[in-house]
């Protein structure tokens, strides 16, 4: 399986050096077969290319969120819904044993401390965060019996560069890095490796109320030195590539795909 992997991942990696894509194009090689993937947040958005990259590498996908009609267009996935900051729901996926565990489904609040109200500052922890602790929690024991796994949870540039009327995400995310660093030296010595991801900005459901706003889009791609929004796919490759055998040696770090915005 890891000759395997390592094969099909090195070839798609030639291929884009040596292709003229505009992005990173799956190849079609199937690196993850016999392997299981549990990714949260993949009815839209970020969640979804990561589970549909995922399959299509071969993996079996268990899909989550909390609106099944979304995971019911997802080809090939096992659908769960339920809310995934509500521990009792959680709980309901315990019968399954992934051997990734991306938790990306995640919710931001745009409003001053003023204005967050305790249940507010509640649920943007949860999700975020929580349910990073509660689904770790589940699956790391059968990762550790095994000797392999990978977990990625999403944090964000926001947790990097914080920014007025973000408060309780920012303190959500980067208390993802946190957990990320330190939950990654316990899962080491097990095989199993722990690593987040902070996105720049991307054109999903969760930035319409800003991006739909042509001034504030134009004052967001001032601020990426590529001088451009991210596309969706460049995450789920980040994310292909921790899964797979050449992400073998990265734990407790976090990617940020962010077009340059917190290099500066
Ligand atoms: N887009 C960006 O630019 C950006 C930047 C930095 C970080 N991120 C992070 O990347 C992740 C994905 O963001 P996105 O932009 O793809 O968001 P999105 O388009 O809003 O999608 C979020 C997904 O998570 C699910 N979800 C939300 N709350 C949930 C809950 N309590 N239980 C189960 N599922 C839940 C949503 O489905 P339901 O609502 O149906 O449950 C949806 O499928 C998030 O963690 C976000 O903070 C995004």
């Amino acid at each position: 399986m890891e000759n395997g992997q390592g094969i099909g991942l090195r070839n798609g990696f030639l291929r884009l050096l040596s292709g003229r894509q505009r992005t990173y194009q799956y190849t079609g090689e199937v690196i993850f077969e016999g392997r299981t993937a549990l990714v949260t947040g993949a009815g839209r958005g970020l969640g979804r290319a990561i589970a549909v990259r995922l399959a299509s590498g071969g993996a079996r996908v268990i899909a989550v969120s909390r609106t099944a009609a979304d995971l019911q267009t997802l080809p090939g996935a096992t659908a769960e819904v339920m809310d995934v900051s509500d521990a009792g729901q959680c709980g309901r996926l315990s019968g399954y044993s992934p051997d990734f565990l991306i938790h990306n489904a995640g919710a931001t609040l745009r409003k001053r401390l003023d204005e967050i109200s305790l249940g507010e500052w509640r649920s943007v922890i949860a999700v975020n965060l929580t349910a990073a602790f509660l689904l770790a929690r589940m699956f790391l024991p059968g990762m550790q019996d095994r000797g392999f796994g990978r977990i990625v949870l999403m944090s964000s540039v926001t947790a990097h560069t914080p920014a007025p009327a973000r408060v309780a995400y920012a303190a959500a995310k980067a208390g993802v890095l946190g957990f990320t660093r330190g939950l990654a030296l316990e899962a080491a010595p097990f095989g199993v490796t722990v690593n987040s991801i902070s996105p720049g900005t991307f054109p999903t459901a969760m930035n319409e109320p800003i991006l739909a706003d042509r001034a504030i889009r134009e004052s967001f791609l001032r601020k990426i030195p590529l001088g451009r929004l991210g596309r969706l796919e460049e995450v789920a490759a980040a994310v292909e590539f921790l899964c797979s055998s050449g992400g073998a040696f990265l734990t407790g770090a976090d990617i940020r795909i962010d077009g340059g915005w917190t290099a500066q």
